[in-house]
């Protein structure tokens, strides 16, 4: 349903806008099977909801991880496997929240405005496909709010893949 509004009116607090989001997102990703046009889609709706400064997928390939669809500045095309926040989400399997990437060793910085950072890997079983990698330019942005509410939102990304 691409005519379908992820704009928020009333100013909810963030548990309530995730869940609304959730709703709206799976039903925005229902019956589609096209990983890219998926998070094409996917990066568009965080982009228009929650207004997030940059928020785009890298995808594995050949032992790396190259740029996929995105919104925001251009970023850097290649990240290696433990390098930077993505890389490290990817080599350790985890969510990775980063109050200050200033403080993150290894940063890669493909914008300067970027301040803070989540990144939530991708799994197809037990294998990590790619990342979905979310930057603020403020402080400590993200919080256990954001980590379990995107985990979910990527958890039914990825259920696309397995029917
Ligand atoms: N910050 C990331 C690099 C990607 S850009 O932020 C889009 C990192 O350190 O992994």
């Amino acid at each position: 349903m691409p005519e379908q509004s992820f704009k928020f009116t009333d100013c909810k607090d963030k548990v309530s806008m995730y869940k609304t989001f959730l709703l709206q997102y799976a039903a925005l990703i229902e019956g589609e099977n096209d990983i890219i046009s998926i998070m094409a889609n996917t990066a568009a709706a965080l982009k228009e909801t929650f207004n997030f400064f940059w928020v785009g997928f890298y995808l594995v390939k050949n032992d790396q991880l190259i740029i996929g669809p995105f919104q925001g500045s251009i970023a850097c095309y290649r990240i290696k496997k433990g390098r930077g926040v993505c890389g490290t989400a990817w080599a350790e399997k985890e969510t990775i929240v980063v109050p200050n990437v200033n403080l993150f060793p290894g940063h890669i910085a493909c914008s300067t405005l970027s301040q803070s950072e989540i990144v939530i890997p991708l799994f197809k079983g037990n294998e990590v496909i790619g990342v979905l990698d979310i930057d603020s330019d403020k402080l400590s942005d993200f919080d256990t709010t954001d980590r379990t509410y995107l985990e979910k939102a990527m958890a039914l990304m990825m259920k696309t893949q397995t029917t």
